[in-house]
């Protein structure tokens, strides 16, 4: 551990809400050591750098294959032009009446209710279902893919390798097991599933565990991140009245600026990987060759100097600059289906319900890394 950086450990909060942790570290210690080669990057400005330089700061930080995930140009680009497609608005335009009705089911149980559990109830069961429907899968899916979110969530903050490797060979087998059913489906329109099957790249078919890789990464990989959107939405508009009106007024693309600025000042996703190529330096702080840098993005996103207050609320000022969805050649590809995604279930919200009130702070439990927004959030839709 060097001298000039503290100790910085993720999982070791001071605070009830980690972002509070963050903004700390941004301002004492932009650039800090968190374990022997590893450092955690909190300023927008250092942010963007690294994002702007992927030659410099690689995404191949992995020994398993994470496509397009962890791998580095000329590789990198032949696979996203690929999955660049299936977020096109093209292909989107397909679901829309298919999230709204899994947003009316689920808002219909939530207001018979006095009061739900914002994230078992509402975030993760659409983050899963709507997630199933864009890739054809079986509805009944969705349960197994909220549970395996769960136990990894679990299982990564204990930091437990053999669980974590338990949980990723489970998953191996249930995709594999969708890959072989779908192949041998002749369902007319195919599924996004059977299309991605039948893709090819540099003239061969993907392999297995580059499909594997892909639909995990749209699945549980986004499971997470979307539920905590939805349970970090829900706790501002509970906090904030005034625009739970203002998105009542507003037409599909306002609505989606409103949603992102208010992620931008709660981010549902901690943090992404790098690894120094070169021997360079960040604040003056010396990184080596193959140390790890972590991206802290709710932190770069409150960054005043960007933003000034963080928590002013300013969609049209702050939209520019907003990482939510990051920024370089591994933008979030996604990032049209998960706008879609939460303003339906905001549209279909609002229309139910005239109030979004906490019963009692001692409800909410916040989520620890490398999860964000909440772990628990007791809500009452009326
Ligand atoms: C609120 C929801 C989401 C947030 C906040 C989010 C955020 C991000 C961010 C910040 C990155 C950049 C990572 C990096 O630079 O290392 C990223 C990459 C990625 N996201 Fe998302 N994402 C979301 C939803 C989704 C969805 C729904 C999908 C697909 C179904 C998706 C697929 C991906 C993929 C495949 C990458 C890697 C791209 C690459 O390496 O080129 N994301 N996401």
């Amino acid at each position: 551990m060097s001298d000039n950086n503290p100790q910085w450990n993720p999982r070791e909060s001071k605070c009830p809400m980690q972002r509070d942790d963050f903004d700390e570290m941004r301002n004492k210690c932009p650039v800090a050591k968190s374990d022997s080669s590893k450092w955690w990057v909190f300023k927008h400005s250092d942010i963007e750098e690294i994002l702007e330089d992927p030659e410099t700061f690689s995404s191949d930080v992995s020994s398993h294959l994470s496509v397009p995930n962890t791998m580095d140009p000329p590789e990198h680009t032949a696979y996203r032009e690929l999955i660049d497609h299936y977020f096109s608005e093209e292909v989107l335009s397909s679901f829309p009446d298919d999230f709204r009705a899994i947003s009316e089911k689920l808002v219909n149980s939530a207001v018979a209710n006095d009061c739900t559990e914002a994230m078992g109830d509402l975030g993760l069961p659409y983050a899963a279902r709507t997630q199933c429907a864009f890739l054809g899968w079986p509805t009944d899916l969705a349960e197994t893919l909220v549970t395996w979110t769960l136990e990894n969530q679990q299982a990564a903050r204990d930091q437990d390798r053999d669980r974590l490797a338990k949980l990723a060979g489970e998953f191996e087998s249930l995709v594999q097991s969708v890959i072989e059913q779908q192949r041998n489906s002749g369902q007319k329109p195919p599924t996004l599933t059977q299309s991605l099957i039948r893709e090819k790249i540099d003239g061969h078919r993907l392999s297995l565990e580059e499909l594997t890789s892909i639909f995990r990464n749209w699945t549980v990989g986004e499971v997470g991140s979307l539920a905590a959107s939805i349970g970090i939405i829900l706790y501002y508009l509970a906090e904030c009245p005034h625009i739970v009106d203002h998105l009542r007024q507003a037409d599909s693309a306002e609505m989606e600026d409103v949603l992102d600025e208010i992620l931008r000042m709660h981010g549902p996703l901690v943090a992404n990987r790098r690894k120094a190529t070169r021997e360079t330096t960040i604040r003056g702080t010396t990184i080596e060759p193959g140390d790890t840098i972590y991206i802290n993005w709710v932190s770069a996103n409150r960054d005043e100097e960007v933003f000034g207050d963080p928590d002013t609320f300013d969609p049209d000022g702050n939209a520019e600059n907003n990482l939510l969805y990051g920024k370089g050649i591994h933008v979030c590809p996604g990032a049209p289906l998960a706008r879609m995604e939460l303003r339906i279930f905001f549209k279909e919200l609002l229309e139910q319900v005239t109030a979004i009130e906490l019963p009692s702070k001692q409800d909410i439990e916040y989520a620890k890394y490398p999860a964000s927004g909440f772990a628990r959030l007791l809500v009452c839709l009326q």
